[in-house]
């Protein structure tokens, strides 16, 4: 019986970083000009930087040259990395460590399969890097989500076949690249909008041991 693999989104689902990230957007469009609203932010959740961009500047009508783009995709990471300065285990999710501490005492492999090229830094700010035997980020990809090959890393580098990896999410884009590649699809947050996951809990604090056991157990 092959073992079960965990795989975590970060961003919504171990921190709440959307809320810099939007800071960062914003700051931006307003010296374009324009304003972002916390709903079309949540169009960015999962959505590598690059294509974060194209969209904000079509929100704003903005057409611009590769090297405006390129300055202004570092310009953002700039004030992005401003914002995380600061971050520490105050900034943790709910239950997040219970789930994380569950899982490593039960010896199951888990991965980290984010968009971010900044996931790195942030669990080491929050002091949850070691719970992780690998960390797929935004710097690993060629493909975003929802292309599962994010994930399909994350389950190569755990030893473990994909049918056998459950994954938590927070974005409509995650949801789906996880369903492509034939995993566990659970979704934190709005269960309206996460409506393609195999399961949905609106944070961590909602999903007790019971559960987690009966994903542990799910190949048996
Ligand atoms: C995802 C976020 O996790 O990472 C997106 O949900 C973000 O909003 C993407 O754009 C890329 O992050 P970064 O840190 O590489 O700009
Ligand atoms: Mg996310």
């Amino acid at each position: 019986m092959e073992k079960v693999g965990f795989i975590f989104d970060l961003d919504g689902v171990i921190v709440d970083t959307a809320k810099y990230h939007y800071l960062a957007w914003r700051k931006l469009a307003n010296e374009l000009g324009f304003e972002f609203t916390h709903e079309q932010n949540e169009l960015f959740k999962g959505v590598s930087r690059k294509r974060c961009l194209e969209i904000l500047l079509d929100i704003g009508g903005i057409e611009a040259t590769q090297a405006q783009f390129d300055t202004w995709m570092v310009e953002k990471n700039v004030d992005y990395l401003a914002y995380i300065e600061k971050m520490d285990a105050s900034e943790i999710l709910p239950d997040v460590p219970r789930v994380l501490e569950y899982l490593k005492n039960k010896n199951v492999p888990i991965a980290l399969g984010s968009a971010s090229k900044n996931a790195k830094p942030i669990l080491e700010k929050v002091g949850l890097l070691h719970y992780f035997d690998s960390i797929v980020d935004g710097n690993n990809v060629t493909k975003a989500k929802p292309d599962p090959e994010v994930f399909l890393i994350a389950a190569d580098n755990l030893g473990v076949g994909s049918q056998s990896c459950v994954v938590f999410e927070d974005a409509v884009a995650g949801i789906q690249a996880a369903n492509a590649a034939s995993m566990v699809s659970i979704g934190i947050g709005d269960s309206d909008i996460l409506n393609e996951a195999k399961h949905n809990f609106k944070d961590f604090t909602e999903m007790d041991n019971q559960f987690l056991e009966l994903l542990l157990n799910k190949n048996k």
